[in-house]
């Protein structure tokens, strides 16, 4: 980590109708870091990660990445994209495509790479989250864990410099979990910039570097992971925790 600001949220407000789902959110990413947001359900975990691929708009405030302000259309809304790679609970794989092709598929379709360069790095990046030996299959061939990291493979393939990750275990059968939050914690310990919405709490104790709670659409408290998991300060974090801890 550097201390050097990559991500910045300001004041970000958004509603959907009269929900106010985002509200004077306030959030300021490292280079490096790892930031784990968790928070009950709706509180708008998955809107502040879309807000921040400016998937969704937002109503006020301002959202920076690497210094600049978020574009809002254009080519420079697909470069800020390509910068930011988003990991869903569903992999969203394209289903006609072999694993290979589907992580090939960015760099030369909106990266203009040569087709035999993006393969050689598709491969790298195979072999790296485990799965090289899949290259020539189709998704609905792989596990669900194998999906994911396929899916982090190919958001990788685009050379982003932060990675968002909403949910990306939720999915899995419980056997696989361990495989998908192994890669994450690699990349964690390589340096990526990582947002990461998760019910995971050993990989928020593990590999997070802070720990952010969301709730009504507020980051009510944010702390390292030591402190928040042994000394959460609100009562909603208290509360979330003793259901969350007890299951
Ligand atoms: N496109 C939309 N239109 C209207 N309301 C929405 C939309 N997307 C989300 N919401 C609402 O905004 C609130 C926050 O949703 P969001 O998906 O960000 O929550 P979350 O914290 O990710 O929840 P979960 O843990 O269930 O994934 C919820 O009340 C949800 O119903
Ligand atoms: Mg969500």
């Amino acid at each position: 980590m550097t201390g050097e600001a990559l991500i910045v949220l300001e004041n970000v407000n958004k509603w959907f109708g009269p929900l106010h789902v985002l509200q004077d959110v306030d959030l300021s990413v490292a280079r490096g870091e790892v930031v784990v947001v968790i928070g009950p359900s709706g509180s708008g975990k998955s809107t502040l990660c879309r807000a921040i691929n400016r998937l969704e708009p937002i109503d006020s405030g301002s959202i920076t990445f690497d210094g600049r302000k978020l574009p809002a259309e254009g080519r420079a809304l697909a470069r800020l994209r390509s910068e930011v790679g988003m990991v869903f609970q569903s992999f969203n794989l394209f289903a006609h495509k072999t694993i290979l092709q589907n992580v090939m598929l960015g760099p030369v379709k909106v990266r203009g790479e040569k087709p035999a360069a993006a393969r050689e790095r598709a491969m790298s990046l195979l072999e790296r989250v485990g799965i090289a030996s899949q290259a020539d299959k189709f998704p609905a061939q792989l596990s669900g864990g194998q999906q994911q990291r396929v899916a982090i493979a190919r958001a990788l393939a685009m050379q982003p410099k932060a990675l968002l990750f909403d949910e990306p275990t939720s999915a899995l059968d419980p056997e696989m979990v361990g495989e998908v939050l192994d890669v994450m914690t690699s990349l964690a310990k390589d340096g990526m910039t990582m947002v990461v919405v998760t019910h995971e709490m050993g990989f928020a104790r593990h590999a997070a570097h802070r720990v952010v709670f969301m709730a009504d659409g507020q980051l009510v408290e944010q702390a390292s992971p030591a402190e928040f998991f042994a000394n959460p300060k609100s009562d909603r974090a208290k509360d979330f925790l003793s259901k969350i801890l007890t299951h």
